[in-house]
């Protein structure tokens, strides 16, 4: 598939030092525990394939699935949940797996999701952070990358589905967005 031509915010070599980084954390921070890591499908996909790899505990997996009410490159603040976990969270100690933290509500609704399950313990990890855009405050315990606002693509991250196959992590050009239809 040929590609346009973007400009590569994060290289994969730089993602991929920091990822086994905040695997290492993990495996710290929980050290001789089980984790359950919860993804946010599709988004998260890439992110936790690769961070599980690094963390050095029994983990379980679990998946979300959400369809935030955005445009194409802004959220308009409502979230639904089209998929909850399999297995209940209570007592476990879970990881939530976020490929990126943007104005943060869907954070915050996903926060309290899983409240509801009662875990022992929620820790958030999110690959990328995009402080200048948040409008409640949440944050993650552990974060890849601090990034510019600007919109990305790449490493689980799409464009109305497309470019989550890119290794790398890219800029996509304001030009390539389209407007949105009234
Ligand atoms: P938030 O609720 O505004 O924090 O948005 C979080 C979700 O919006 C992420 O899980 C992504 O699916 C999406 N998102 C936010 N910023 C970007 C971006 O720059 N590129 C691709 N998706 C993004």
């Amino acid at each position: 598939m040929a590609m346009p031509e973007m400009k590569i915010l994060l290289t994969r070599d730089q993602i991929s030092r920091r990822v086994a980084e905040m695997g290492a954390e993990i495996t710290r921070d929980f050290a001789g525990q089980t984790v359950v890591m919860v993804a946010v499908l599709k988004g998260a996909a890439i992110f936790l394939s690769n961070l599980s790899r690094h963390i050095q505990l029994e983990a379980h997996f679990d998946f979300f699935g959400i369809s935030s009410y955005r445009d194409r490159t802004r959220n308009t603040g409502e979230v639904k949940l089209t998929k909850d976990v399999d297995h209940s969270l209570e007592g476990k100690n879970v990881i939530l797996v976020e490929d990126i933290l943007d104005t943060g509500l869907t954070l915050t609704y996903l926060k309290d999701v899983i409240a509801a399950h009662k875990p022992q313990m929620l820790r958030v990890a999110a690959l990328l952070d995009k402080p200048a855009r948040r409008v409640v405050p949440v944050r993650a315990d552990y974060v890849g990358f601090e990034i510019p606002n600007e919109f990305v693509v790449g490493y689980g991250l799409d464009y109305a589905g497309r470019y989550r196959n890119l290794s790398d992590v890219c800029i996509l050009p304001p030009e390539m967005i389209e407007p949105e239809k009234e």
